[in-house]
């Protein structure tokens, strides 16, 4: 518990185009019911996210699987929008919020982004479901905190993942003299060995769009400025100006000087796949990561290595998916379905084995899960947990958007580190 009061801290600080339609049941249709009036109806349920592909459309099918066992009479209208972390369905769900059009139920970041919800007032309060579903026991006290606004509860968490995550190819590292089951204490020893990579033609660490360059660039900050410097990068408490955090910016720089060229015209899979395939040694990202290791049959400890970004040990870098009920939902009994199977044991269970993640409920048993999964389990219930930025939990979106920006400027060459820095500064409010 004593971690757990450490997130509601933590975060109530920060406080401050594939299109993919497809439907599971066998039913579809366009997406959204229209009109600014709530339904009742559970004849069927829209759920909007961004698992449209891959190792995440493997674990909402997980998903799907339970919900369609809890309730066979509630079809399940898939509408996810392509684009990891969002990219792309967060600003589609904005104009459909903004045109009286939402989904029955979507996805959301616990954290910053949920409050951008609250305090637009798209979302309804789901209080009542966390009695009615017996939930209020079963999450952690301060994750819910992370969903409660004025005393009001506004999401159900699904999953935890940790975004801290340096993955690795064995064979890439060993056939360069590497130990592949090395970990490193800070950047700097890291970057040696990305030198000898880098010196024997192999793509030392592989990236993908702007969003993973700035998850790239959040666990950079983390690894240089410990854990609380970079909270404080949220509450106001680390000067953006600073000289340690231009001391981080140079290491992104460097960092970002190993990396595979094509990388603005990917997205994380593909990054990931560059690792999977030995056409890169490291990749950093979530773990959501390992599902897509594990989707094409390769072996932890064997095949791939997964360990905390380097300098980053003993710290959670931390994000939680969970689902609302929009105002205005076509469906509203059709979402509280829903929110009944993610909220589930069942439903946490068989999601999270598939995405990589974590349950969200404190009783699942560790025994169901991957031995990485343990260890995050583990990591999770002892180390420092600080918010992810990439992923909703530390900031607004409106302040993700415009470190997006900085951050693409920056990598494309359009700005130099000064520039950055300033940009960095202004778009977090504090220059
Ligand atoms: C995160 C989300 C994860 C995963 C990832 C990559 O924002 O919370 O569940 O989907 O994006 O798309």
């Amino acid at each position: 518990m004593r971690v757990n009061r450490k997130i509601g801290m933590m975060v109530a600080g920060a406080a401050v185009t594939a299109f993919t339609l497809s439907a599971c049941s066998g039913n579809s249709n366009g997406g959204g019911g229209g009109g600014s009036e709530g339904g009742s109806s559970d004849s069927e349920v829209e759920v909007f996210t961004w698992w449209a592909a891959g190792s995440e459309k493997a674990g909402l099918d997980a998903l799907v699987g339970v919900f369609d066992q809890q309730h066979p009479d509630t079809d399940f209208i898939n509408g996810a929008v392509a684009g990891g972390a969002g990219s792309a369905a967060k600003d589609l769900l904005q104009s459909r919020l903004q045109a009286n059009d939402p989904p029955d139920t979507f996805q959301a970041h616990a954290g910053a982004e949920l409050l951008d919800y609250i305090n637009a007032g798209q979302l309804q309060d789901v209080s009542s479901l966390y009695d009615e579903f017996d939930l209020r026991e079963a999450f952690p006290a301060d994750l819910v905190d992370l969903l409660t606004h004025e005393g009001k509860i506004y999401s159900i968490p699904s999953n935890i993942h940790r975004a801290n995550m340096m993955w690795s190819n064995a064979s890439v590292l060993e056939e360069n003299g590497i130990d592949p089951e090395k970990t490193y204490n800070s950047l700097d020893e890291w970057f040696a060995d990305m030198d000898t990579l880098q010196d024997a033609g192999v793509t030392p660490l592989s990236v993908a769009t702007a969003w993973t360059q700035v998850h790239l660039l959040e666990t950079i900050l983390l690894s240089d400025l410990g854990s609380d410097a970079y909270t404080g990068l949220w509450d106001g408490t680390t000067d953006w100006e600073g000289a340690d955090v231009t001391a981080a910016l140079e290491d992104f720089e460097h960092a970002m000087s190993y990396t595979n060229s094509d990388r603005d015209g990917l997205d994380w899979p593909e990054a990931t796949q560059l690792v999977i395939d030995g056409n890169a040694a490291f990749n950093v990202m979530g773990d959501w990561a390992i599902a897509a290791f594990e989707e094409q049959g390769k072996t932890l400890g064997t095949d791939f290595n997964a360990a905390p970004v380097p300098g980053t040990d003993g710290v959670f870098d931390f994000l939680a998916d969970s689902f609302t009920l929009p105002v205005g939902a076509p469906h509203e009994a059709g979402a509280e379905a829903w929110l009944e199977t993610i909220s589930s044991a069942e439903g946490q269970t068989a999601f999270n084995a598939a995405k990589g993640s974590i349950p969200a409920r404190t009783d699942a048993d560790p025994a169901d899960f991957s031995e990485y999964q343990q260890t995050a389990i583990e990591s999770f219930a002892q180390d420092t947990i600080v918010s992810s930025l990439a992923h909703g939990a530390a900031a607004p979106v409106a302040t993700l958007n415009a470190i997006t920006d900085a951050t693409s400027k920056f990598t494309s060459g359009a700005s130099d580190l000064a520039a950055f820095q300033s940009e960095l500064a202004s778009a977090v409010g504090t220059d």
